[in-house]
């Protein structure tokens, strides 16, 4: 199979071609070979627009010093797997590895790498449709070699592993496999399947390291399809070995998804909702297990504690009749958006109301006075600023104060009235 260059234009764009062509000739006449490989040519085989180009070469660390210095690069950064990320001048960057076979110590390590031959190299990968290589020489410009069935599986769906202990020398192949079957609408070759299942019953994620597990389930949780690869996750019972029992059902999901396609809210991944949704029915304990495994931030793991105690109590409040804006305010006033996304879902039409109310204007009201202003009315510096400017606040959050003259007029008739503070 060869892929024309037509099509490879529709695929990358011109200014990555050319580099990607350069690449080739740096390498070819240095008599070493180069190909593109991975992700990358099983994303050019499905048409799938690229960003992440990763290259393979046999080449050693001269070609990479070549390479800096014929192509325009700003930085070149090596990492411990004889691999290089080329960083050019417009801000693209691409990864670029040495041909290696890897030996793992024992399960779940990071491997051992020792320099090989592209054919080796291949070897080591995780699924079939992830070893095809594209030659980007002159001579083989385009042309892909498959040397494990690569694209007989991409044509017809399948993810199949190399070899029996591939979930087992790296679990976080168990992640990868559930976001490529979703995001490609693909299914497991069978025995793939068992030997999934056995890594995850024998216990084998656990081993991971907690930044190895997060980074996994929070690319999870960035696909499109994370509802699906969520489902599976709790399905298979990868998310059991993470520390949470129930099984997950959907009705949460689909709220939540509903909810965030009616609102416009952009530059927001929504993974804390989607963590509150998994974590909604566990014991505090098991999510505590669970932060614990898969390295959430504290920031993280107190508001899915905080919402887990007082989710309800604050969908109950809200939904009583009469709750005055600084009453909405305050309750709602240290939860960060994707909670109250997440209580969004949770609540009557009523709460959901007055979330939104929260959202569209209350957080956003400030008032005008400031420590120096009360300084300048002769109020004694202390904790008692902090009490004045709160209600200030709340007196505006519920409509009464208009403008900064008003503020003032409010302050002074409060600190003649100590008993209202
Ligand atoms: N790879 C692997 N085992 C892993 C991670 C990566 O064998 N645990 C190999 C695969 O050949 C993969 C390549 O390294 O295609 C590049 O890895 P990465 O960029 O993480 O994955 P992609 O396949 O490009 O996936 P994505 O599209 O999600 O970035």
């Amino acid at each position: 199979m060869r892929i024309s260059v037509k099509e490879l234009n529709k695929l990358l764009s011109e200014e990555i071609l050319k580099k990607i062509t350069s690449l080739g000739e740096i390498c070819m006449n240095a008599g070493l070979q180069c190909y593109l490989v991975g992700g990358t040519v099983r994303d050019v085989i499905l048409k799938v627009p690229q960003i992440d180009i990763d290259i393979v070469t046999e080449g050693n660390d001269k070609l990479f010093k070549d390479v800096s210095k014929k192509l325009i690069i700003k930085k070149i950064a090596f990492s411990q797997f004889n691999t290089a990320k080329l960083l050019f001048k417009d801000g693209f960057s691409l990864d670029i590895a040495q041909a290696r076979k890897e030996i793992y110590p024992y399960p779940t390590s990071l491997p051992v790498v020792r320099r090989s031959s592209i054919h080796e190299d291949v070897k080591r990968r995780d699924f079939t449709i992830n070893t095809l290589l594209m030659g980007i020489t002159k001579k083989d410009f385009g042309k892909i070699y498959d040397y494990l069935g690569g694209i007989e599986d991409i044509e017809k769906g399948i993810i199949r592993a190399l070899h029996k202990n591939s979930f087992i020398d790296d679990p976080t192949r168990i992640f990868r496999a559930f976001r490529f079957k979703e995001r490609f609408s693909f299914r497991f070759d069978r025995e793939t399947k068992n030997l999934m299942d056995n890594s995850i019953k024998a216990g084998y994620i656990k081993k991971l390291t907690p930044q190895r597990i997060r980074r996994e389930l929070f690319l999870s949780l960035k696909e499109a399809n994370w509802d699906k690869i969520i489902m599976n996750l709790s399905r298979s019972g990868v998310l059991k070995e993470l520390g949470i029992k129930q099984k997950m059902t959907r009705s949460s999901i689909t709220t939540f998804m509903r909810i965030i396609r009616n609102f416009n809210v952009t530059n927001q991944n929504w993974e804390l909702s989607k963590l509150l949704i998994i974590t909604e029915n566990a014991q505090k304990k098991d999510i505590k297990a669970f932060s614990q495994k898969v390295g959430l931030r504290r920031n993280e793991v107190s508001i899915l504690l905080e919402l887990r105690r007082n989710g309800k109590i604050i969908v109950k409040t809200l939904s009583k009749k009469d709750l005055p804006n600084n009453k909405i305010y305050w309750l709602l006033e240290k939860i960060p958006i994707e909670g109250l996304f997440y209580l969004l879902g949770k609540g009557t039409p009523l709460s959901r109301k007055r979330i939104m109310l929260y959202f569209n204007n209350l957080k956003d009201i400030k008032i005008n006075i400031k420590g120096d202003d009360l300084k300048k009315l002769g109020i004694k510096g202390g904790p008692i600023y902090k009490k004045i400017l709160q209600k200030v606040l709340d007196e505006k959050l519920n409509g009464e104060l208009k403008s900064k003259k008003e503020e003032i007029e409010f302050v002074k008739r409060i600190i003649y009235k100590p008993s209202q503070l």
